[in-house]
This record gives C-alpha cells, structure tokens and sequence, in this order.
C-alpha cells in the first residue's frame, strides 16, 4: 500500500520549474526524468504570476501542456496551488497585503513569500486561483497529490501590521472570552500591563524591555493558527472542488513557528524539507531526528520526504556540495526511518533567479556529471523497493517535545540564555542514535502506552494533562526521565506554585528549590556510579522526597549534592549533562525499560529496522568514510546489491545495505 492511491511505488522525483525554460526542453526534462526513474514532480509552486498574469485574467494553456506531457510519459504531478509567492500585481492593489516585522519595516515583493496572513486580499486572491486549479485540474489523472502553498512561515513566520493585531484580538477573544479572564491569563497587574479594552492590546511589537511572557506564547499559537488557517482555507475549496485526490504541504523539520502537531491532523500525508549541512558533522544526526519527528508526526503511518539538495544549496556559509555517495546515504536513511518518498529540490538547476545556484537533478553541467549519475543510480534502487512500502518503524521510547513548551522556554528573562531546546533534544536524541535504537518523538499529552521509555528534555511548560499522562505512565511500570527546568510553568507561562516541578513533585520525589545556572566559562562535574564527567549550562538544588541518588554534583557549591535522581521508574536530571554521561544514562534507561538496539552496530554505522506483516527489512548505513563490518544473524540478502550475507555484512564508505532475510 503506498500513500497516493496513483503511485503504487516509493516516489521519487522533485520540484519542477517548467516555467524557467523554453518548451522544447520540457521534452529533455521527460525524457530525462523517465531515465532517473522519476515517478513524480512538483510543479507550479512558483508559478502564480504566471497564471495570473492579471487580477482575475487566468492563463493555463502552459499548465494543460506541461501535465498532458507528463501524464504520457507516466509522470505524476504533486500539483501545487501556487499560494506561496504573490505576483506584484497583488502589492500594487493592496500594499497592506504585505507582511510588516517586528521592528514596523514593511517587506516588499522582490523575493517571495510577501504576504500578510491576515491579509483579506490576499486570502481572496489566493481562494480564487485554488477554485481556478482545482476546477480544472482536479480529475486530470496525472494530478495525484496537492501541495498547498510552500513552506508556510519560511521566511514571514509572523507579521506585526494592523491587520494581524486585530486578527490577534479576535484570536484572545475566541480564546479567553472575556477581558478579565484574559488578564488574568497574561499576568497583566505586571509593569502596569492590565488593558481595560480589546482594542489596547497588540502585538509584540518592538519593546523597550522584555516583553510580557504570556503576550510572546500567545503571539507564537496565533501566528501559528493563522497560517493554518491559510492551508485550511485552501484545503477546504480543494475538497470541495477536487475530491479524492491527497492534500499535503511540506513542513520543515524542527521549526519553531509552526506547531505541526496542530497541523498534522490536517495534511493527508507529512511532507517534509531537509537541509542537512554537508560541512557539519553533526547534522547526520540531527537529520535522523528530523525524520523520525515526521514519521511521529504522520502518526507513523509514512511521509515523504518532499525536498532535499542533490548536492549544495545557496544559504549556508558555505555551501559545500555533497560528497559523492552521501546524497543516497541521506535518502536511505530517511527511508529507513519511514519515509514512502524521496524528493529533491529542484529538477533543473535553474539558469537566473535567486537560487541559481542550489544543485538540481539535472545540474547547470548536464548528465555527464557524478551528480546526475547518483541520481539515475539511486531512482533505479528505488524503483527496486516497492516491498518497503507500508512498513513500519517500531519505536519503544518517545522524546517528548512540544512547540508550545519550546515557544515558552525561548522567551528571553530565563535564569539562563542557554536553553535552547533543539540543543537539549538533539544531545539525549544523539544517545539513542549512538546506540541504534529507534526513538519516536511524541506530545506530552499523546497517548504513550505503546513505548516503554520517555525521555522528556527541558519539558518547560506542562500542563495538568500532561502531568497526569506521565503519572500513568510511570505507574503502569514504564520508565520516563525529566532533564532540569521541566514542569516549570502552566500553559498560561505562570509559574508553578510548590516547589519545582511542582507538577512532577510526587512522581519525582523531589524538590528542586533554586536553580543554579553557570556561568559559561565555569566547570561543573557529576560523578556517576565510578565516572565523572563533565556537565555544563545548568545545576539545580534539589532536596531528596523519597528518591534515590543515582549521582552527585562533584565539583563547585553544590558538591555532594543530588543531580540524578530516580523514584522507581521516575529519574530526573537536575543538569546538562555531557555526551559521554548522557550515553551512559540512556544505557541505564534503556537497560530499566528492558529497550534493546536494532543491531549491534560499530560507531558510525546506523541501523533502523522496518517492518510489516511478517517482513522485516534492516537498514544499514555506514556514514563513516572507512569501511564497516556489521555481524547479522543468519544469512540474510541485500536488496540493492542482490548479494547474499552470512553472519557479517562489508559496507563501503558512506555505504548502505536493506537486508531481509
Ligand atoms: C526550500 C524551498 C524551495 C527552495 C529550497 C532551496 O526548501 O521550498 O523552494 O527555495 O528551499 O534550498
Ligand atoms: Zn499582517
């Protein structure tokens, strides 16, 4: 079973600007595409200038071609609604559709993604092209996916213009109901703060000082929803107009303005982009966790991965092209953690415009380039791999992660400027990594019944719900660790009353009653068992409730005192601790939770299994650039070789291997 009912194959292909080029290359992009095994392309994305040339003056003739083309070469369309880039036209009629920063600078067309979400004119604007696309193109056949807008809040997460302060109101009015109930909830007998009028209240605009807390978490769950309310808008019309056909938009990775737990109960398929920095060594990892966060967010049931580079981009510094083999060590790796599809920006390396630069498919060389080579080789794989399809990743532990809780530590005025959360998850996601066992992110408030371990890094904010789910959690014998400054605050930003964590006190049984941030350039130390190691950011003073100590401060004014705790399967992490003691402490986790590694796998090499019904597929992927040897039981066969393994497998440098047996 695939994700799009039209394509019963792992997809492959990639944003395809047709509009860049003369028409008579379009019969060289087929052609091409048919080579490298494309099965589907994302077209029209930036096209709406295009198709509308002017207000409410359609032009499709170019589309109706570019679709029948690919439809008789057996090419799909992941057809997009063309939302995310306004032609100048739309700034002209109505410079208030422009998005304004913080600061009050008003952005203009130029680049992309110029609009305000509250904008009225945009929002019809962008309704009535949908209505054209979807009327037209909603039964053609080699239309099998809709990807609405792009990249919601890329490069405009929130836009500060009036338009959006009053939609704001109207947001903490559906909220909060009433004015009180309202000032209560943003703590406004603060700094003179209370509004006596919905019309007083405004955005966080530029402040003199710190902002109020509850003002900046309430900012981010508006700014949020008013995006969403864009795609549900645009959803909405292709459901009415275009029945049947899969509704998607591409999220991106770990990016904090937008809550994808809110939005992925309303995409048919998780889309996501990746942009792993070649030049950074870390940034395999950080990948992985990227795609298991997807799979978590598509509730395990597949994702695509919808963009990623052949080789460079153009917006790191700089932009280091991808050596030959880790395009397709990358790729496997998001299809061992669960992705259905592998997709790349863009097709054709495009010859003007802002991103004449970034690799394509087809680079600026032509196909007698190792790029393009590596791009035939791994469709030709891939179209190899239907038996991967409906597999599942089977995940014992759960990180848990919130953006809502992410959105409340990051408000400046903390005890420390160094609580940056993707930094806390990405240092306990690394532990698993390392030792090869498969982890699931997962809300707080999810059920979590399925996993054995959760581990819940700097879970700042917490509400009832939630404290309550890992109570039962712990008590139906499951193991779960909180890392220091958890169950801090409420879902307002108000601290809880106590004794921090207030909310885990009795689970934890402790209580921790100051904290005591370091200063960067001071060392801090944990013994563990018979090892001490290093920790770093963070110390609290934590006073024993019933719980065990499993290690101490070693070093500073807190020396002798407790810094890991556990209360039956309850352990807490009053510290930062550094790689080497976060591994140990996953070991003892997993060891408690009785969670074991896929395989037993040497440094470097990952290992992730998926499976369905009886099949069970291993991925091996070597990311070191030395060969590995990995043992496996039995004999067992590759599916991209072809070739038979008895008790050991031999992977090149930045080789990969899908063995079943
Ligand atoms: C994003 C966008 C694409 C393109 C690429 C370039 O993923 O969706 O349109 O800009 O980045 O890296
Ligand atoms: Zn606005």
């Amino acid at each position: 079973m695939s994700l799009l009912p039209k394509i019963p194959h792992v997809l492959y292909g990639g944003d395809y600007n047709p509009e860049q080029w003369p028409e008579e290359v379009w019969e060289e992009d087929v052609r091409l595409m048919r080579e490298a095994g494309v099965n589907i392309v994302t077209v029209g994305v930036f096209s709406w200038a295009l198709l509308e040339p002017r207000p409410g003056e359609y032009v499709f003739d170019w589309l109706d071609r570019l679709l029948e083309l690919l439809h008789a070469n057996g090419i799909h369309a992941d057809l997009a609604t063309a939302t995310a880039s306004p032609p100048p036209w739309l700034a002209k009629l109505d410079p208030e559709s422009l998005p304004v920063t913080r600061e009050g600078v008003r952005l203009w067309p130029g680049s992309r993604q110029h609009y305000c979400p509250s904008s009225v004119t945009y929002a019809d604007a962008a309704r009535a092209l949908v209505e054209q696309l979807a009327a037209r193109y909603g039964k053609h056949p080699a239309v099998a996916l809709w990807h609405v807008n792009n990249e919601y809040g890329c490069h405009v997460p929130a836009c500060y213009c009036d338009q959006c302060a009053a939609h704001f109101r109207h947001w903490l009015q559906e909220r909060y109901g009433s004015l009180d109930a309202f000032n209560e909830a943003w703590g406004t007998a603060f700094w003179s703060q209370r509004y006596g009028d919905w019309d007083e209240i405004q955005p966080p605009r530029a402040a003199p000082a710190f902002r109020n807390p509850s003002q900046e978490i309430d900012w981010q769950r508006f700014c949020s929803d008013a995006l969403l309310e864009l795609f549900l808008m645009e959803r909405a019309v292709l459901e009415r107009d275009a029945p049947g056909t899969p509704i998607t938009t591409n999220f991106m990775s770990f990016f904090k303005p937008v809550d994808y737990w809110k939005w992925a109960r309303h995409v048919d398929l998780v889309a996501d982009d990746e942009y792993p920095d070649p030049a950074e060594p870390s940034s395999a990892v950080d990948f992985s966790a990227s795609c298991d966060l997807m799979r978590s967010l598509g509730s395990r049931a597949g994702w695509v991965l919808m963009e990623q580079a052949v080789s460079a981009v153009n917006w790191l510094t700089p932009n280091v092209p991808k050596h030959p083999g880790k395009m397709r060590l990358g790729s496997y790796q998001a299809l061992a953690r669960g992705a259905e599809g592998i997709l790349f920006f863009q097709w054709r390396a495009s010859q003007f415009g802002a991103e004449q630069f970034v690799s394509a498919m087809v680079p600026h060389a032509g196909t007698s380039t190792r790029s393009w080579r590596e791009v035939v080789q791994l469709g030709g794989e891939l179209a190899q791999l239907d038996s991967v399809l409906g597999t599942q990743v089977e995940a014992d532990v759960a990180l848990l992660f919130d953006w809502e809780s992410w959105w409340a530590l990051e408000v400046p005025g903390k005890p420390s400027p160094n609580l940056l959360l993707p930094d806390q998850i990405k240092r306990w996601y690394r532990a698993f990594w390392e030792q090869n066992i498969a982890v699931d992110f997962a809300h707080p408030e999810a059920d979590l019944s399925r996993y054995r371990l959760v581990v819940a890094p700097n879970l700042y904010l917490l509400t009832d719900d939630a404290a309550s789910n890992l109570e039962r959690f712990v008590d139906g014998g499951s193991t779960a660790a909180f890392s220091f400054f958890s169950g801090i605050v409420d879902s307002r930003g108000h601290v809880r009353l106590g004794g921090y964590p207030a909310p885990l006190r009795k689970l934890l049984g402790i209580v921790v009653t100051e904290f005591w941030p370091l200063p960067d350039d001071e060392p801090c130390s944990i013994v563990l068992g018979e090892q001490r190691y290093a920790c770093e950011h963070w110390r609290d003073w934590i006073e024993l409730e019933g719980a065990e100590v499993v290690g101490t401060f070693a070093d500073g004014w807190l020396e002798g005192r407790p810094a890991v705790t556990r209360n039956g399967g309850a352990w807490y992490v009053g510290t930062r601790p550094n790689p080497g003691a976060t591994a140990e402490l996953v070991r003892r986790l997993a060891t408690e939770a009785k969670v074991a590694s896929s395989v037993a796998a040497p440094p470097g090499v990952e290992a992730v299994r998926r499976s369905a019904d009886g099949r069970s597929l291993l991925f091996l992927l070597n990311h070191g650039s030395q060969e590995a040897s990995v043992e496996i039981a039995g004999e067992q066969l590759d599916l991209l070789s072809g070739a038979k393994h008895s008790g050991r497998v031999v992977l090149d440098p930045f080789g990969v291997a899908v063995l079943t047996t």
